[in-house]
């Protein structure tokens, strides 16, 4: 496998990554685990994170400096060499200059690293600090106009470069990352989707036992991505929960019946709680608390159901790293509280399990399609917990739920039948709470507006308005208005995100 250890760059799981795409088993550590341990994993290579320190400052992150004599293969990566230069006798300051952004590398010695790469690259660099004397037996491979020692290594086990390989602004980072797992590493590439699923299970089976397991399950590809390793782990010992909280598309019920209850022969529980839902709903306009509430419902109804089942001391959860992240980690701020992490209550005693928890959502496509679950699940898009609630702007009604669950469908439907689904992260449509007039007919109506949002993004974290052509808008915003009533009038979003989330709250 392959170590990353992680010196709190924002970049650490981009890495792990682009080590998986390699088909590389690829571990994060934190940065201060000790050399034994490491060790002790047997790492073919290890690479070294970026991260905001400065190795100078009294409170850097560091690692064990005998990391550098164990022969290993080791790649710094912006702040990680800076600190193997730093501990190895090398000098590194603060720059003149500071480099961000695009940037035109100098290729001094070909191969190795660079192997099969020319001259000249682009590549993405995010520094303020330099290494300004390399460490003794060190050279350099590469330099760009304000960075003398952009690449380098100590022509043996050591290589260190200051831009970031992982990041897709460097068009040949994965390149220079393969070059340095196979050619200098010697990795061989057997990490696969199917290796991932094996591993999983096998962890599952271990921690949970004879013991039995809840999932909540909501159709997404996470949730039912997680379900089926964990059915394929412990099988009628999993108990998968859907509830139906009355803020559901059009059909979707029914099709994870069909999927986990038909085609997996899963424990599968579907509970009708929308009158519930609904009733704490009444009223409500604030979107933060619209989520509160739904995310505290859904636990509750879920504690209700799993009281029912006797004990039971696992919870499975679809947790995407995107997920982990914007719920706020230690260094992320909170953005929107999702209501699949961190709302459970500290009196419901379950032990999690997330086996997704490191994987981007392509990935887990990736494992979805393995596991012989539909193209229909394994590529919808994704749909936020608290469902058609956040779409609905204002007080969520019955009424406001039926426009806006036929106008969606209606969306989906031209979209899919456009053929550019499958280019999209999302598009679905938002019932404003905006009402104006139209003419219908002879006759003057007053009613609702729909937006429609399409967005194209690679994880949600930030997205672009999609340029969806003006005849298929066309065709959507007619349907829309002569099909759905109390409807009489279509815009399309056009914001991106940043500065607007894909979801309207
Ligand atoms: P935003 O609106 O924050 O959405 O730009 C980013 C992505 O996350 C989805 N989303 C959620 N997913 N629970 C979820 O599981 C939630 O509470 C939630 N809120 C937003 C959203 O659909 C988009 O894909």
């Amino acid at each position: 496998s392959v170590i990353i250890l992680d010196f709190g760059g924002q970049y650490s799981q981009l890495i792990a990554r682009r080590v998986r795409e390699a088909h590389i088993y690829s571990e994060i550590l934190p940065y201060d685990t000790p050399l034994e341990r490491i060790l002790d994993k047997k790492p073919k290579a290890i690479i070294l994170s970026g991260g905001p320190a400065s190795v100078y400052s009294k409170d850097a992150p560091r690692c064990d400096k005998r990391l550098f004599e164990t022969g290993i293969p080791v790649l710094g990566i912006c702040y990680g060499m800076q600190l193997m230069c730093h501990l190895l006798g090398g000098k590194v300051e603060a720059a003149k200059a500071g480099e961000y952004g695009r940037t035109e590398l100098l290729v001094d010695e070909e191969g190795g690293l660079f192997d099969g790469l020319g001259k000249k690259l682009t590549v993405w660099m995010s520094h303020g600090d330099s290494i300004l004397e390399l460490p003794e037996g060190f050279r350099t491979l590469a330099r760009t106009k304000n960075t003398p020692h952009a690449a380098v290594s100590n022509g043996k086990n050591l290589f260190g470069v200051q831009f970031h390989p992982e990041v897709a602004h460097t068009p040949d980072g994965k390149k220079i990352l393969s070059n340095f797992l196979y050619k200098i590493a010697g990795c061989s590439g057997s990490w696969t989707a199917e290796a991932f699923v094996e591993e999983q299970v096998r962890l599952i089976r271990e921690r949970v036992g004879n013991k039995r397991a809840l999932c909540a399950l909501s159709g997404g590809v996470d949730s039912s991505v997680a379900a089926v390793i964990a059915h394929r782990a412990i099988g009628d010992n999993l108990t998968c929960i859907f509830v139906d909280h009355g803020l559901l598309r059009k059909g979707e019920k029914e099709q994870v019946e069909r999927t986990f209850r038909e085609k997996f022969h899963m424990n599968l529980k579907v509970v009708d709680a929308s009158e519930r839902f609904l009733k704490r709903l009444e009223g409500v306009t604030d979107p933060e608390t619209k989520r509160k509430i739904i995310g505290e419902e859904f636990i509750r109804v879920f504690e209700d159901e799993a009281k029912k089942l006797g004990r039971i001391d696992f919870l499975v959860q679809g947790t995407l790293y995107p997920d982990v992240i914007e719920s706020g980690t230690k260094t992320a701020a909170v953005i929107k509280s999702h209501h699949n992490v961190g709302g459970l209550p500290e009196d419901l005693k379950f032990e999690l399990i997330e086996p997704l928890r490191d994987l981007f959502k392509d990935e887990v496509r990736e494992v979805g399609l393995k596991l012989g679950l539909p193209e229909e699940i394994v590529f919808r898009h994704p749909f936020p917990g608290p469902g058609l609630a956040v779409r609905i702007l204002g007080e969520v009604t019955r009424e406001k739920l039926n426009i806006l669950r036929e106008a969606d469908a209606i969306v989906t439907e031209e979209i899919k039948k456009a053929g550019i689904y499958g280019e999209l992260w999302q598009a679905f449509a938002v019932l404003t709470n905006v009402k104006s007039v139209g003419v219908m007919g002879d006759a003057r109506t007053y009613a609702y507006t729909v937006a429609v949002r399409a967005v194209k993004s690679d994880d949600g974290m930030t997205a672009d308005w999609a340029r969806l052509p003006y005849d298929l808008l066309d065709i959507i915003s007619t349907r829309i208005v002569n099909e759905v009533a109390g409807v009489n009038r279509v815009v399309y979003d056009i914001t991106s995100k940043p500065p607007a989330t894909i979801e309207w709250e």
